[in-house]
């Protein structure tokens, strides 16, 4: 066994630990949001989006959840469409909860389906202020950037009238496409469930267009997760841990032995080459 052998060896136990690393690290970045609430069947309500232990909940027209998951979205023909449960709300002014469509760069669903990210924003109205989400839906329409597209009732119907079958109201009760409703006032025109959430967007969000923000992966707290349903296998694998980040003393997301053994590979590698 000569020393170039053994450093070959010791080159790819170093290739295996920096990729041990890519995939047990914490995902973070930066992204633009969005607004949406078409009132469709969430992308990760259907079947094998991703390994998780139940599709996202979705809901009839009398807002009951469905338990038959084939049932298709109510932007197609079908009779799914969105939970009002699953709009945001916040616990103070510098937190609140709520879903989101995602869309992260060089990834499709199952990377995201029913993950939860922490959204630092940092566009100066709303700096300082957090948003804790579960993705529950996809957002691959624009694909230029990280982007997590909130969900927001009245917020942004797109181009879909799903909204007005769900309801039975007129489609110009969720506002205008591409915008939603234009005032707080107009937030009292939407069905009863899906107010609060509306008014959220002119009070705690401040009806910021397009904010900017941070995302980390964190552990779902159950707040999400007992609305969707839906709970992640890897939810705790591949997240920051959600009660120290809360805390805001998160340094390094990799776990200690991690960092131990990609040290020891280096340093015997080196060693080797010399
Ligand atoms: C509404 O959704 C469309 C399609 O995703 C998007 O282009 C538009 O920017 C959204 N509007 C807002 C205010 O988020
Ligand atoms: C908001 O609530 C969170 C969670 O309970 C808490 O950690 C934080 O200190 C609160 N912030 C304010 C400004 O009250
Ligand atoms: C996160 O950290 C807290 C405090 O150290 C600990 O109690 C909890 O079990 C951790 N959770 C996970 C999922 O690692």
């Amino acid at each position: 066994m000569t020393i170039s052998y053994l450093r070959n060896i010791f080159l790819l136990f170093d290739l295996f630990v920096v990729l041990v690393h890519c995939s047990g690290s914490v995902v973070s970045g930066e992204a633009v949001t969005t607004r949406f609430w078409d009132c469709c069947k969430p992308s990760c309500a259907w079947k094998a989006k991703a390994r998780f232990s139940h599709p996202v909940q979705a809901c009839g027209k009398d807002e009951k959840p469905l338990t038959d998951i084939t049932i298709g979205t109510g932007c197609n023909g079908g009779s799914a469409y969105a939970c009002s449960d699953q709009q945001p709300w916040a616990i103070n002014d510098t937190l609140s909860y709520g879903f989101a469509g995602l869309f992260i760069q060089g990834h499709v669903e199952d990377f995201w389906c029913c993950a939860c990210y922490r959204l630092d924003f940092t566009s100066p109205l709303l700096r300082g202020k957090t948003l804790i989400v579960q993705a529950s839906n996809t957002a691959y329409d624009i694909a230029s950037a990280n982007r997590f597209s909130l969900a927001i009732p009245g917020g942004n119907t797109t181009s879909h009238d799903a909204c007005a079958s769900q309801f039975g109201v007129d489609q110009t009760v969720f506002g205008e496409s591409n915008s939603g409703v234009q005032s707080k006032d107009d937030c009292a025109n939407l069905p009863e469930s899906l107010r609060s959430g509306c008014e959220w967007r002119f009070d705690w969000f401040r009806d910021e267009l397009y904010p900017t923000t941070k995302f980390t992966r964190i552990v779902c707290p159950k707040e999400l997760t007992q609305k969707t349903g839906c709970i992640r296998d890897d939810d705790t694998s591949h997240a920051a841990n959600s009660t120290i980040i809360l805390q805001g003393s998160a340094r390094s997301a990799l776990p200690p032995a991690t960092v131990g053994v990609a040290v020891a590979a280096m340093v015997i590698t080196s060693l080797l080459s010399v």
